[in-house]
């Protein structure tokens, strides 16, 4: 199946992008239209026939059925026996799910109305802090646990009319002590958000907020709530089970936000907008789960995605939302997909045969032009991008602000493909008064090799529901490239290692503890912290 995809890669090398629009429907055929949005891959090398070849690949790969064990609540991960449902927090009431037998909508819609309360509670000042009612409301969780509610509030500033919020991960104590700072302890409530309830970052900075809201607050348990699938441990650290939301291990950390995790995001905009947000993410699973292949958004994405990666061989992607306020979208969409497809063993326990997922990385547009784009279009790696862009901003006194970063995103898609030839910078070069040797040297610099692959997705305006759609899109893309590449997506043994080393360093960077055993550099290292630190 490799071998098939690589031969119509190689085929694929000698194309001109630009050339393939001499196919006038181009633009229109090698596009998706769905739910609003158009997202436009026509800006690449694909073709008819290296699009059969991907889908038969999917055809092979036993896609249809996968994906509906997905749904339907199979155990399709499989190294940890779970199913995998976050598509379940987003169901509707009268849906019928099962997992194990049993039913799972009821319960989610139950947390779902305990969510709505409480959040209700803090927006209309019912619950109160010793100092009144809750201004701020910090949530302390890490990965998962914080991107995406942290990413999400930022997106969705402009409906943002509930308390304050404020996001703490790092175990870097400069992180809690800058948000916790400038907050009054009286009016704060504190989430601690974590799936495990055992996360030393979460956990350690969720003690650091205790202590700091019991200078000041008689009962500061009474401004703490938990979002955890851990209820015991919730009851250990004393969080009683009213301002406990719970949800089960079908949820993995970074599909977690629709849920309990996402709390914050309800906080922020309030009940009804959270609905929206989990409608659009339905309306994407709806899309995702029928329509047929071709006109199948998050399945074209994910073609896309192979075709560049384990076609082409470009490693990285670069993810470059024209929307400010997706500025942390980049960061979300490294943990989704670097988490999820960043695994060298097949579900059945051999070696991948080919590379899996990419680097995701970037930045919004349109400060990364002015950062690293340069590279893009004349460094030595092709780096396929990924535009995101609305059609219209919510300051609508600024729509020629608006209009010039539309102008900008597009500019880029055009410029990536179309590139600058010799010839035309030789003559750029001729008007400004340069010749001979000098006008060719300066004209080579100014070349732009162009062909280089962008897809485009448009939507008409950033709102809760188009940022669950949009999330949405890219949690299934995940899944289809990682059943492409036979491997589960909804593990992630690679965070342990590091993580069990770092508990065993810990007392030797104390100095309770000597460095027997460690390797050499790891000593020096430590030797070096010792002694700087006084
Ligand atoms: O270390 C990785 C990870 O397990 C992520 O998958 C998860 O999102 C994050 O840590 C936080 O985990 P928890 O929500 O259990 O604190």
């Amino acid at each position: 199946m490799w071998n098939k995809l690589k031969s119509e890669a190689n085929a694929a090398e000698n194309i001109r992008i630009s050339d393939l629009f001499s196919e006038t429907a181009r633009a229109n055929k090698f596009s998706v239209s769905a739910l609003g949005m158009l997202f436009d891959y026509s800006k690449t090398t694909l073709r008819e026939s290296s699009l059969s070849c991907l889908t038969d690949m999917l055809a092979t790969c036993g896609f249809q059925s996968r994906r509906e064990a997905m749904f339907s609540g199979v155990h399709i991960n499989e190294t940890e026996d779970r199913a995998v449902l976050h598509t379940a927090l987003r169901a509707n009431a009268a849906d019928k799910i099962t997992e194990d037998g049993e039913n799972v909508v009821p319960a989610v819609h139950k947390t779902l109305s305990r969510m709505q309360a409480f959040s209700n509670s803090l927006r209309n000042g019912s619950f109160q802090g010793q100092g009144g009612a809750i201004t701020d409301v910090v949530n302390i969780g890490i990965g998962g646990s914080d991107l995406g509610p942290a990413m999400a509030c930022i997106a969705l500033k402009p409906y943002h009319d509930g308390p304050r919020t404020h996001f703490v991960s790092n175990v870097d104590g400069a992180h809690i002590h800058e948000v916790l700072q400038d907050l009054d302890p009286e009016t704060t409530l504190i989430l601690v958000a974590s799936k495990t309830f055992t996360t030393i970052e979460t956990m350690t900075n969720a003690q650091t907020a205790r202590d700091w809201m019991a200078r000041d607050v008689r009962d500061p348990g009474a401004q703490f709530a938990a979002l955890s699938s851990n209820l015991e441990k919730t009851a250990e650290w004393g969080i009683p089970a009213e301002r406990v939301f719970g949800f089960e291990d079908w949820v993995g950390g970074r599909y977690s936000l629709w849920g309990p995790i996402g709390l914050t995001i309800m906080i922020a905009i309030g009940a009804d907008r959270f609905a929206e947000f989990l409608t659009g993410a339905r309306e994407m699973d709806d899309h995702f789960r029928t329509a047929p292949l071709l006109e199948n958004m998050p399945v074209m994405l994910a073609l896309t995605g192979i075709w560049h990666n384990q076609g082409l061989g470009y490693g990285t992607r670069a993810v470059l939302p024209y929307d400010q306020r997706l500025q942390r979208l980049p960061a979300y969409l490294q943990q989704l997909e670097m988490e999820s497809n960043g695994k060298s063993v097949c579900m059945g326990g051999s070696d991948t045969p080919v590379h899996t997922g990419p680097v995701v990385w970037g930045e919004p547009g349109t400060n990364g032009q002015h950062a690293f784009y340069q590279l893009i279009h004349q460094g030595t790696r092709v780096i396929p991008c990924e535009f995101l862009l609305a059609a219209k901003g919510h300051e609508e006194d600024l729509a020629h602000q608006h209009e010039l970063l539309v102008a900008n995103c597009l500019a880029q898609s055009e410029a990536l493909m179309l590139g600058r030839s010799l010839d035309v910078a030789r003559s750029r070069m001729a008007a400004k008064g340069f010749e001979g040797a000098e006008l060719e040297r300066q004209a080579r610099h100014r070349v732009f090799p162009g062909n280089r692959p962008s897809t485009t997705l448009l939507y008409p305006q950033l709102t809760p529901s188009m940022l669950g759609k949009i999330i949405a899109l890219y949690e299934h893309r995940v899944f289809v490239e990682g059943v492409l590449l036979g491997i589960n997506s909804y593990d992630q043994w690679g965070v342990e290692l590091g993580k069990e080393l770092a508990v065993a360093l810990q007392p030797i960077v104390s100095g309770a503890e000597d460095s027997t055993g460690k390797d050499a550099s790891t000593i020096g290292l430590v030797d070096y912290i010792k002694v700087n630190r006084n």
